[in-house]
C-alpha cells in the first residue's frame, strides 16, 4: 500500500539519505538539500518502505518571485511509473500554493527524458538552458 507523508520526523533525512544513497543519486546536491535547514520535503512509502522524496524549499526566481524550488525528486527504481513522482510534485505544489508561493521552479538535464515529460505533463515550461563551466586546478 503506497502512502505519502511529510519529511520531519526523527530519522526521515537519514531514511531519505539511505534512499539516495541506494539508488546512486546521492549527488552533493543532494546531500546539500538534504542537510539545509530550509528543507521541506515528502515522502512516498510503501508499507513501511520508503521508495520516493522530493525535496524542495523556497527560492527566488529569475523575476524576484518566491517559488517553491525542488532541489531533488526520486522513486526507487523498482517502483517508477506508478504515479508516485507525480503524487510527490503535486503535495509540494499543493503545500507552496497553499504558503502563497508563486509557482514552483527545478533544474533538470537535458537528456533526463522521464523527469522532462513529468515536468511538462504537469505544465512546467524551460525558461533557460544553461553551460556548465569550469576550471580545475587539480583532479578531474
Ligand atoms: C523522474 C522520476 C522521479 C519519475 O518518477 P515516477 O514515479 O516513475 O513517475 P510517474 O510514474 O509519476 O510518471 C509520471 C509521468 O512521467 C513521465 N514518465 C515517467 N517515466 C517515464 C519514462 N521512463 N519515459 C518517459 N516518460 C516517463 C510520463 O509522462 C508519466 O506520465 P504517464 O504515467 O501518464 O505516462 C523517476 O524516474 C526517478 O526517480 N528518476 C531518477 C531520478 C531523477 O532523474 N529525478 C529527477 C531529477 S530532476
Amino acid at each position: 500500500v503506497l502512502t505519502y507523508r511529510e519529511l520531519g520526523r526523527a530519522g526521515d533525512v537519514e531514511a531519505a539519505r539511505a534512499l539516495f544513497a541506494a539508488e546512486h543519486e546521492l549527488s552533493p546536491y543532494a546531500a546539500d538539500a538534504l542537510a539545509s535547514e530550509h528543507l521541506v520535503g515528502w515522502l512516498a512509502f510503501d508499507d513501511e518502505r520508503l521508495v520516493g522524496a522530493v525535496l524542495t524549499r523556497t527560492m527566488i526566481a529569475a523575476d524576484g518571485a518566491e517559488c517553491g524550488g525542488i532541489d531533488e525528486l526520486l522513486v526507487s527504481a523498482s517502483h517508477r511509473s506508478q504515479g508516485i513522482g507525480r503524487w510527490l510534485l503535486e503535495l509540494a505544489e499543493t503545500y507552496y500554493r497553499d504558503t502563497g508561493a508563486a509557482g514552483m521552479q527545478l533544474t533538470v538535464r537535458d537528456e533526463n527524458a522521464a523527469a522532462l515529460h513529468l515536468y511538462q505533463s504537469m505544465g512546467y515550461n524551460v525558461v533557460e538552458r544553461r553551460l556548465r563551466m569550469w576550471k580545475r586546478w587539480r583532479g578531474g
